[in-house]
């Protein structure tokens, strides 16, 4: 009986020592025995429950004392690696698969508290509970169809959902027809430039401050991409004149990124007296406006000519940039050959439009963003003041809205408080890494771009404060 037992312990033994290659010597016996054993239970090859073989057993396999093992036995007991049950032997502990969890899961990556780069969110303010209750619903109500392939324009739950809050929140006039779902604006971009391209445009203005990813997705797809300045104003359009007829320019005309300033009412009629004389198309970025702090926002432009402006808007700002889900409201006259750049794939998870129509049809969408607004005022506004009172030659320029402001600096101070940021561990970017890379100059001189959104309300405090501190 006696020897039975031995007998299976030692053939698990026996194939995990195999695989274990030990080699005790000069390792220090005790150690090199212990740290062999917590590798076994590590990988695996000594599952939980296991029992391992006597004292005296390993001690004989391996050449070594009795009491090196049994010392060893005791030490990983200790530590949780083994249980010593009385009259049964050592086993290896279940604890003991929990142990090893960290180690083969990557761990996930840390945000910095204090990471105010623009794009993140706080994402700790994710509704997840309505996002839960909008999932159960969604998925109860779906047809069996919902679970095939989808329309490679978008579902048209959610396009018609789309229409009803574009019209209302934004003043877009918005036939379903004509809403084209996308993963993220990035994508509805590279779509837009593919099928502007087909139609003969090689030219998209951009503005003279910007982000760099998406003037890539315009000129690699062959666009040459002009440079506006960028004033009070917002773009300076009446460049545009110079450029060829039937040419296109992409603007963020409720909150231009990053500067911060609505586009003139001026200027939001002569861009569409541009667009109508020549044949030209704007591309309305519209990626925050739903925040603006001191009033209700300014309406779209695409609402005051639906045929010479297609509308971007996103949830990356609003909600997350997880859900990968945006929109694009196309021209008639764009549709054919926006469908035909899109491809004959449906691009976007059925299921997630299916959820995110139930999150704007039962008003969630709302109220989320009325709860985000309101915390994105108050932290604007702090930001303000903790400057005027601390650091009062560094303005804030730009409208009271959005996730981020631009930190007008001193000039020439740029890259040094850049270093002193970072020193203070602040993740944060210069002004003039926005700056269009053809453009002459730096107009608007030294800045910090800062996001005011992304941290969580625990942390904004010491991040604020660490800001102030910085360009003090
Ligand atoms: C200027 C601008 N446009 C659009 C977006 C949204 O992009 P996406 O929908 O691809 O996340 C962002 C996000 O950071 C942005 O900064």
């Amino acid at each position: 009986m006696a020897n039975k037992r031995t007998t299976s312990a030692d053939s698990a033994w026996a194939q995990a020592g195999i695989d274990l290659h030990l080699d005790l010597r000069g390792s220090g016996l005790r150690a090199g025995l212990g740290e062999a054993l917590r590798e076994a239970v590590r990988s695996g090859r000594l599952a939980p429950g296991t029992r391992l073989p006597s004292s005296r057993t390993l001690a004989e396999d391996l050449g070594i004392a009795r009491s090196t093992v049994t010392e060893c036995y005791s030490a990983l007991v200790e530590e949780g690696w083994l249980v010593a049950r009385h009259g049964s032997g050592t086993h290896v502990a279940h604890r003991a698969e929990a142990a090893r969890a960290p180690e083969r899961s990557a761990a996930p990556p840390r945000r910095s508290p204090h990471e105010l780069e623009p794009g993140a969110a706080d994402y700790a303010e994710f509704p997840r509970a309505v996002w839960l209750s909008a999932a159960r619903r969604a998925l109860t109500a779906a047809p069996h169809s919902a679970f095939g392939y989808g329309d490679p324009l978008g579902r048209m739950e959610l396009r018609t959902a789309l229409a009803d809050y574009l019209s209302r929140v934004r003043g877009v006039y918005a036939d379903p027809a004509r809403i084209v779902i996308t993963s993220g604006f990035h994508h509805g971009l590279g779509i837009l430039a593919r099928a502007l391209r087909g139609q003969g445009v090689g030219t998209i203005a951009v503005e003279a401050y910007g982000l760099d990813i998406y003037r890539d997705v315009l000129s690699d797809d062959g666009m040459s991409i002009p440079a506006l300045e960028i004033d009070e104003g917002g773009a300076q359009v009446d460049a545009l004149s110079a450029l060829e007829p039937g040419s296109a320019a992409l603007l963020t005309p409720a909150h231009q990124f990053p500067l911060g300033f609505a586009l003139s009412a001026e200027r939001r009629h002569a861009l569409l007296d541009w667009a109508r004389r020549t044949g030209g198309v704007v591309l309305e970025d519209d990626y925050d406006g739903e925040f603006r702090y001191d009033r209700r926002p300014v309406g779209a432009l695409q609402g005051l000519d639906p045929d010479h402006v297609v509308y971007f808007g996103t949830a990356s700002k609003s909600v997350a940039p997880a859900l990968r889900l945006a929109w694009v409201v196309v021209p008639e006259h764009l549709l054919p050959a926006v469908e035909r750049a899109k491809g004959r794939v449906d691009t976007v998870s059925v299921l997630d439009q299916l959820i995110f129509t139930d999150f704007v049809t039962s008003g969630a969408f709302d109220r989320h963003v009325r709860g985000r607004r309101h915390s994105y005022r108050a932290r604007r506004e702090q930001l303000v003041s903790a400057l005027d009172a601390q650091a009062p030659e560094v303005r804030v320029v730009g409208m009271p809205a959005g996730l981020q402001a631009v930190l007008q600096l001193p000039e020439g101070t740029e890259a040094s408080i850049l270093e002193a940021a970072a020193r203070r561990g602040l993740v944060v970017s210069g002004l003039s890494e926005f700056r269009h890379p053809d453009a002459a100059g730096s107009p608007w001189g030294s800045g910090l771009v800062a996001n005011f959104s992304s941290v969580s309300d625990s942390a904004w405090p010491a991040a604020l404060q660490s800001l102030v501190a910085a360009v003090s």
